[in-house]
């Protein structure tokens, strides 16, 4: 088995940090060029950090909602003092987000969910006789359920790091025979006995996921990508779901067409 685990040398949280750092030092050198000129309230001096601090976020190259954060970021935390919200809030807050989201920072993957569609177009993808699925990052495992209501025959698994999608996949799974849900690291997950694969995750790990499953799966089994193609990879067959997102589900047949494409 491959412990391949994706690229995520830059953290961004310490891009983060660096930014809205890189934006109180332009605000406070500004504020002190002008003090004998003009004396700006904290809350000026909040929104001149943020402006800057998203000048910052954009000339780095940040994706767009980045400098949207870094704008709102220090005026909210002055608001938020204003109101004097006590810290406990502030911990259940923190508490929450990471029950839900996990280590989003580290795995570059957040929580998004296959719909019914997709649900569907993934049903008619499972070869005609019974077979062995697995989702990586299952979520709350909604997915599951569909598929295995739509295929009884098959045995389902699903295998999730972050604590409240994995108690909500498990419950919601519950009572359903062909269903496992796993908790776990899905880098540790060994592809090998499975005849379809569905990943749902993120342009980050998608070079860690192809090395991952040419090494581990059996060729002529299914991988299937929700988004996200494999980077220099053809795919045996592109699905596009008639839903609302425009769903492209990528397909590899492991060890078939999914030799890598010549690079130009
Ligand atoms: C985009 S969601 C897809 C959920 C589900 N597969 C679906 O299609 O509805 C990706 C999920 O992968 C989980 N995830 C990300 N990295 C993971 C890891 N290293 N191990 C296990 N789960 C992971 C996330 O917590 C999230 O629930």
């Amino acid at each position: 088995m491959i412990r391949s685990m994706p690229d995520t040398s830059t953290s961004p949280l310490r891009n983060a940090l660096l930014t809205q750092i890189a934006g109180a030092l332009m605000a406070f050198s500004l504020v002190w060029l002008a003090r004998p000129f003009l004396a700006l309230p904290l809350f000026h001096i909040a929104v001149l950090q943020g402006v800057f601090a998203a000048v910052v976020s954009w000339r780095f190259g940040a994706p767009r909602w980045w400098w949207l954060i870094h704008l709102l970021f220090m005026p909210l935390v002055v608001v938020a003092l204003a109101m004097q919200i006590a810290p406990g809030w502030y911990l259940l807050a923190f508490a929450l987000t990471l029950l839900v989201f996990w280590r989003t920072d580290r795995s570059r993957v957040p929580l998004y969910l296959s719909n019914a569609d997709t649900a569907a177009a993934v049903a008619k993808l499972l070869p005609e006789q019974a077979c062995e699925f697995l989702d990586l990052g299952c979520g709350d495992g909604l997915l599951l359920r569909r598929l295995a209501a739509l295929r009884p025959d098959c045995r389902l698994t699903g295998i999730e790091h972050a604590p409240a999608p994995w108690l909500l996949a498990r419950l919601r799974n519950l009572g359903r025979p062909n269903v496992a849900i796993r908790y776990g690291d899905l880098w540790q997950q060994d592809l090998g006995r499975f005849d379809v694969v569905y990943a749902f995750l993120s342009p980050v790990p998608m070079p860690a996921l192809a090395e991952k499953a040419r090494a581990e799966m059996e060729s002529g089994k299914l991988l299937i990508s929700n988004s996200f193609p494999l980077p220099d990879t053809e795919a045996a067959q592109l699905i596009k779901v008639a839903d609302r997102r425009q769903t492209r589900l990528f397909c590899y047949k492991i060890g078939l067409r999914t030799t890598p494409k010549p690079r130009n």
